[in-house]
């Protein structure tokens, strides 16, 4: 068994003493902070890179190699399948995502086909069987939550107050529901066929959820994060649901049926578990502006995080977000070896 599937599953180290070490990956591990990916990352719009197995599987393994984590994430991005039915995004660098014709009416549902991975996103399987044959590590497989993907679908662009998206979903709740059942289709197929390709882990990235009031996340999202949970259940790979500023989301986030919850760093892990009753393995949960800092200030805040989590089993040892362009790789890989060094589980 991997550290990082017997966390998931809450098992103590000493039942699988092989995989004894607190687990550890960072999102956005794979990207700008290293200077190897800025070398085979090439001009022009991430998609085509995705696109490119080779240049893919590159990518998924360099942060493997040079930090030593516990897992890969595949090199894709929460739009590329949207992208791959034809909606007609793209993500500018240094922007994010961007669609000239933002969702408005139920007519833009039409943009929104069925996705079939093998016709619309072949490159995703090879890539991912590319990694497992090559990784030595099991890689996590993921796709956009319904409130995250909407608000680039709706918005058309990054946004810091959700206004539109927000207009849509209370004022034409009818419509934000088909919405999001076509997302949630185009999700659950996409995580069924990285599963079938060899991913042993998927992630649920429904980072922008905490935008919501638990009443609206309760109407509006968690019907469509469960039923996407749900429909993947039977794959029998570990499943999380992550976000951030989701502090008082925690409970219904569980509720949704994943076995692991993904914590930003405002929220201390032994509170997170308290709010989720300790029926899910826990992700977290480092603030990532401190992977621009000091050593010094790095080593105490990642023995408060094993500290907070007090031993508990069912801990990935992460950020509270991803990985940032000014990080420092070298810090990187120090937090690796005292996660493995220091950790309990
Ligand atoms: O290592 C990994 O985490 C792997 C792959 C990954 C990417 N995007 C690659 C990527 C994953 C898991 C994502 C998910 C993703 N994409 C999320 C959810 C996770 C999160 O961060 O909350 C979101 C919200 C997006 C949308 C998105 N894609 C944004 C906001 C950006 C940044 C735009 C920019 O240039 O500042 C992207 C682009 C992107 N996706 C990059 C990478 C490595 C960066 C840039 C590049 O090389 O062009």
């Amino acid at each position: 068994m991997f550290p990082l599937l017997r966390a998931a599953r809450q098992i103590p180290g000493s039942e699988a003493p092989e995989a004894a070490t607190v687990p550890v990956w960072f999102m956005r591990q794979a990207g700008r902070s290293l200077p190897e990916y800025r070398e085979v990352r090439g001009e022009g719009t991430i998609l085509h890179v995705i696109a490119d197995t080779d240049r893919a599987t590159e990518i998924t393994l360099q942060p493997v190699r040079r930090y030593g984590v516990d897992a890969a994430i595949l090199y894709s991005d929460i739009v590329t399948p949207v992208w791959a039915v034809g909606f007609g995004i793209d993500i500018v660098p240094g922007v994010g995502p961007m669609c000239e014709h933002p969702f408005e009416s139920a007519a833009d549902l039409e943009r929104l086909r069925p996705l079939e991975p093998d016709i619309d996103l072949p490159y995703q399987a090879e890539t991912i069987k590319n990694v497992v044959t090559d990784g030595g590590v099991p890689l996590i497989g993921f796709a956009g939550g319904p409130f995250t993907l909407a608000s680039y679908l709706v918005e058309g662009r990054p946004s810091r107050t959700y206004t539109k998206v927000k207009a849509l979903m209370f004022g034409q709740p009818d419509l934000w529901h088909q919405l999001c059942e076509r997302i949630s289709d185009i999700a659950i197929a996409t995580l069924r066929a990285q599963v079938a390709a060899g991913a042993s882990m998927v992630q649920l990235f429904d980072s922008w959820a905490g935008a919501l009031r638990p009443e609206h996340y309760t109407e509006f999202v968690l019907p469509h994060a469960t039923r996407i949970l749900h429909e993947v259940a039977d794959l029998g790979v570990p499943r999380t649901h992550f976000g951030i500023n989701t502090g008082e989301l925690l409970p219904l986030m569980a509720d949704a049926g994943a076995d692991v919850i993904g914590v930003d760093w405002r929220t201390p892990l032994s509170v997170a578990r308290q709010r989720t009753g300790g029926r899910v393995a826990l992700q977290g949960n480092l603030d990532p502006a401190l992977t621009t800092g000091t050593w010094d200030v790095m080593q105490r805040e990642v023995r408060r995080v094993l500290a907070d989590n007090g031993g508990n089993p069912g801990h990935i040892f992460n950020l509270g977000h991803g990985v940032m362009p000014e990080s420092d790789p070298g810090l990187l890989k120090q937090v690796v070896e005292l996660v493995h060094e220091e950790g309990t589980c």
